[in-house]
């Protein structure tokens, strides 16, 4: 990391390895960054990018401003001038990609699921530690202000003792029966279907805001068992392909299950990637024994707060964002100004970048996508043996607030 003069930024020289939705995403954010936190002084420089694809590479170059593109992403952990690496690549990429990045010794901002199943997941873990590099995961959701301020609101016992959390990812990203079938539908290139991909995000969110998960029961199902054939590197897993080749989906639609949390609460959760109706309908209900919560990132700006039992105030109150809710006040000035997805990946890139320069360790770590994945293997394993199955305990992940039993 390059340390200028007092009052100047730190440059972070940065990498990129995909150019799709996500490589774009984190991009953005690193670029955003300087003026959403002047005070950090730290000034991320877009060095280097690869995609497979090579008008994507190109777009980097061109469009995004990175100062080098290439079709290697080895040219990119090779790189002197990367300091950092964001790792945007399809999940069968993860395990190598992020072990490579480990032992080039470089400081890596990755994708969920982080890998295919709990195994591969925990090798990048392994090999995150030995290098002693710092990680971070892209689980943006739990960065909502909203959010924020609900797991501060359960930290400190406002709801009472937690009984029962439900929980939902409810997108409509393959409500389409000829919606195409990407990476994201076959197991050896995606691992898991809804269960991998929105599933993560539900179980990071109840992990980070009430406590981590211990036991599951799960079922799994698929409600388009062919889809039309998408290449890799092209459209978006959005898209609608009508005389398309038609080819097996390889994994789940929709997946539920029954949670037991470490502490008293038990919950349901929920993810489809098929449902007509929400779009991103990633939310949560979280209910105690003096009060509830519930939040919902289609209405994101909003948390609905239920804490007088009887009183004049007694059922729901819909709060806006404001400054006292985690990082709303480095955007907006006022109450009540909404933030939008972007942001999310702004205050992302701040921990990941702020975690690298030694300011402030908040950043979610592959320990946390580690701890998730157990999670998500539990479920699978329950899914195929119809029994509740136990969640191994991972050492040095950060969330969950409330005492293990
Ligand atoms: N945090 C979130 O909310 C969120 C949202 C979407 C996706 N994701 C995750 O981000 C990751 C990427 O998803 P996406 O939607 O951006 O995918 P995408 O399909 O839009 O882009 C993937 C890119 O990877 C490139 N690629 C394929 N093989 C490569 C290789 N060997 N080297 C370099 N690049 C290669 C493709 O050409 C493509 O440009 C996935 O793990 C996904 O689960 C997270």
């Amino acid at each position: 990391m390059n340390t200028t003069p007092s009052g100047a930024a730190r440059e972070i020289g940065v990498g990129l390895i995909s150019v799709g939705w996500m490589g774009k995403l984190h991009s953005r954010a690193y670029q955003v960054l300087p003026s959403v936190y002047p005070e950090l002084g730290l000034k991320p420089r877009l060095v280097h990018a690869a995609d497979t694809a090579e008008d994507r590479a190109a777009y980097a170059r061109d469009v995004l401003g990175y100062e080098k593109a290439s079709t290697d992403y080895r040219a990119v952990l090779d790189d002197p001038d990367v300091e950092v690496v964001s790792i945007c690549a399809p999940n069968m990429l993860h395990h190598e990609i992020g072990i490579a990045a480990a032992k080039a010794g470089k400081p890596f901002w990755i994708e969920k699921p982080v890998g295919r199943g709990a195994e591969e997941t925990a090798e990048v873990a392994a090999a995150a530690r030995v290098a002693g590099v710092v990680t971070s995961i892209g689980y943006n959701y739990r960065h909502a202000p909203a959010v924020e301020r609900a797991r501060q609101l359960v930290a400190e016992g406002r709801l009472g003792r937690i009984t029962n959390v439900r929980a939902t990812f409810f997108s409509g990203y393959a409500s389409e029966p000829k919606g195409a079938l990407s990476w994201r539908f076959k197991r050896e290139l995606a691992g898991h279907g809804a269960l991998g991909d929105l599933m993560s995000h539900v179980v990071d969110l109840v992990s980070y805001v009430v406590a981590p998960i211990r036991e599951v029961s799960a079922l799994t199902s698929t409600v388009y068992t062919e889809r039309p054939i998408l290449p890799m590197g092209s459209g978006t897993h959005f898209a609608v392909i009508e005389d398309g080749e038609m080819a097996q989906v390889e994994n789940d639609d929709y997946t539920a299950a029954l949670v037991r949390f470490h502490g008293d609460a038990v919950g349901t959760l929920e993810a489809s990637r098929t449902i007509v109706g929400p779009q991103c309908g990633i939310g949560f209900e979280i209910y105690g024994t003096d009060g509830s919560l519930t939040w919902n990132f289609e209405r994101m700006n909003e948390l609905r707060v239920a804490l007088d039992r009887s009183g004049p105030h007694q059922g729901y109150t819909t709060v806006l964002g404001n400054g006292h809710m985690g990082d709303y006040a480095s955007f907006q000035p006022g109450p009540g100004n909404s933030m939008g997805y972007d942001d999310l990946k702004v205050i992302e890139a701040k921990k990941f970048l702020a975690a690298v320069a030694g300011i402030e360790h908040h950043n979610s770590t592959i320990d946390d996508a580690h701890a998730v994945a157990e999670v998500i293997s539990a479920a699978a394993a329950s899914a195929e043996s119809g029994a509740w199955e136990p969640v191994p305990d991972v050492a040095g992940a950060t969330f969950g607030h409330q005492a293990r039993s």
